[in-house]
């Protein structure tokens, strides 16, 4: 029990692979061996039945006797087991596998790194539009506060047929009483909506007629952009409409007077949704149903957080 124990030989990994290859080695070549001795005896075996013996004698093929062709064949077959061993074996075994293996681990890896690559690339390409879309998006004219004002339904219903779905006349004062005196602008069909230009605005209709021409006094521009920058010595211009143009000033406007009326409406035109998370309310006026208002509605005042 506290004898001295015997000290157990250590082998490495790597020798113990050199080991198990090396007996391999043997008994693959021992194989041969017994397969060639084999061979020679079936041979002799195979000429002395057939001349000596006359087993067969008289069976030929092409004029050449049986046993030449099973010899033949036999042969084949041991050239074959030859090869295995010397050639398959030798130069195509497990270092080779290895070697293989590692070949098609470096090309996965490769393709993996250009996949990389290829993704990284178009991520900047993506943040580079982004940027460019800011860029674009918030003109560098625009040195006052641009509002939206707007009256919507609580399904966001703003327009039917070109028209307005309803009539709030204290909505139209407070239209009137916020505008007075600035810049309104507008999408060309909300422009088309109007009996006749707004007293004491001024109009500037976005559109996208190189050669559409309006009343005297009215701006024509071709792009958001543009209508903003043509507003740029008011000190707040206001986005009148309609559904597209709304959609488009929402990126950059600064402020939202909202009329929200308490009901739904059948409707082909209407305002974004307003995400609580970009805009703040900040004033809520809450205005009843009376003999000229058939509607509820509320004016809320909203600004860009
Ligand atoms: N409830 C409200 O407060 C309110 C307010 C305003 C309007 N509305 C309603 O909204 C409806 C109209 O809205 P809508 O969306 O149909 O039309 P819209 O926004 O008034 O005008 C659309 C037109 O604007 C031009 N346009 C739009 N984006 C442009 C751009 N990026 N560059 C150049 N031009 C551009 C195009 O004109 P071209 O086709 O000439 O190129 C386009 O057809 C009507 O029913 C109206 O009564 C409601």
């Amino acid at each position: 029990m506290f004898g001295k124990k015997k000290p157990i030989p250590q082998i490495d990994k790597d020798q113990l692979e050199l080991i198990e290859n090396a007996q391999k080695r043997i008994k693959q070549k021992k194989g041969l061996y017994a397969h060639f001795v084999i061979f020679l005896i079936g041979a002799i075996f195979l000429i002395v039945a057939n001349t000596v013996l006359g087993i067969g004698k008289d069976f030929k093929i092409l004029e050449i006797d049986w046993f030449v062709f099973a010899i033949l064949i036999w042969l084949f077959l041991f050239v074959y087991h030859l090869f295995n061993v010397f050639v398959t074996n030798k130069f195509m075994g497990k270092d080779w596998e290895k070697a293989q293996l590692q070949k098609l681990v470096a090309k996965q890896q490769n393709r993996i790194e250009k996949l990389k690559a290829g993704l990284v690339k178009e991520e900047t390409i993506l943040a580079k539009s982004e940027v460019f879309k800011e860029e674009t998006t918030k003109p560098i004219n625009k040195g006052s506060e641009l509002t939206i004002i707007v009256a919507a339904a609580e399904n966001n219903a703003i327009g039917l047929g070109n028209k307005l779905i309803w009539h709030l006349s204290d909505d139209l004062k407070r239209f009137k009483a916020l505008t007075n005196g600035h810049h309104i602008i507008m999408g060309r069909k909300t422009f088309e909506s109007f009996p006749k230009p707004l007293p004491n605005r001024t109009h500037v209709v976005i559109t996208r007629q190189e050669d559409y021409s309006a009343h005297a006094g009215v701006i024509v521009v071709h792009s958001l952009e543009d209508a903003i920058d043509a507003a740029r010595k008011d000190s707040n211009p206001y986005i009148i409409g309609g559904g597209q143009i709304y959609k488009q000033a929402m990126a950059i406007a600064d402020k939202i007077e909202l009329t929200r009326v308490h009901e739904n409406f059948d409707a082909d035109t209407y305002f974004p949704e307003i995400d609580t998370n970009v805009w703040k309310e900040t004033a809520n006026t809450f205005h009843t149903k009376d003999e000229t208002h058939a509607h509820e509605f509320s004016f809320i005042t909203y600004t860009r957080k």
